[in-house]
């Protein structure tokens, strides 16, 4: 197996915060993988009362690199597209729960989240992961966890912010790995 290194906790980490250092699509599959794992520990929890992940940056930050990275190391074997035109993308994940990867950008109000009927894709066995949460502003159920990504010449930087006790215990296992 392939001999993974990421430099996380190097600039900051916290038990609700670290910035990681991406030096190239490698990394991410490698912080991917982690959150793979650490959605893997929580799996009971998730089947009680469900996971959402925001995804923030601008455009080509990597938001959809990472998160099909994570349905990979999450095990999903098809193609994984972006929601850019469909709005979300289902997988079936962990044995029993539903990933929802959805992309927001191309609503003209956040209504469109309600009456689009959204709102049930969230809670009990749903992973969400979200990208352009704010033009879904209100509508959209809390974060868990919010992965900020930021272009750092070729590379990416990852900032890992927990936003309740189920993104503390991810964001734990995620950097638990790397000890
Ligand atoms: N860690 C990394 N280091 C360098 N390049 C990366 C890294 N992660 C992703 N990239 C590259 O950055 C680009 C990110 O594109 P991606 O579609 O994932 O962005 P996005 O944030 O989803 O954009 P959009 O807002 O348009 O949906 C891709 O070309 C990918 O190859
Ligand atoms: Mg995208």
């Amino acid at each position: 197996m392939r001999q993974q290194t990421i430099k996380l906790s190097a600039m900051n980490s916290s038990l609700t915060d670290a910035v990681v250092f991406l030096a190239d699509e490698t990394q991410t599959e490698a912080i991917a993988q982690r959150f793979a794992s650490a959605l893997g520990v929580l799996r009971e929890d998730i089947l009680a009362q469900g996971f959402n992940l925001r995804l923030t940056g601008d455009l080509g930050a990597g938001k959809t690199t990472f998160t099909r990275a994570l349905l990979r190391a999450l095990d999903v074997a098809g193609r994984v597209r972006s929601p850019t035109f469909e709005l979300v993308e289902e997988y079936d994940v962990l044995d029993g729960c539903v990933f929802y990867h959805f992309d927001f950008y191309r609503f003209e109000s956040p209504r469109e989240f309600e009456e689009a009927g959204f709102r049930d894709m969230f809670g009990s066995g749903r992973i969400t992961a979200c990208e352009w949460s704010e033009k879904a502003a209100d509508y959209l159920p809390a974060a868990d966890l919010e992965i900020t990504l930021t272009v750092d010449k070729a590379a990416r930087r990852a900032h890992l912010a927990a936003l309740s006790d189920a993104g503390k215990k991810v964001l734990n296992e995620v950097l638990g790995h790397a000890a």
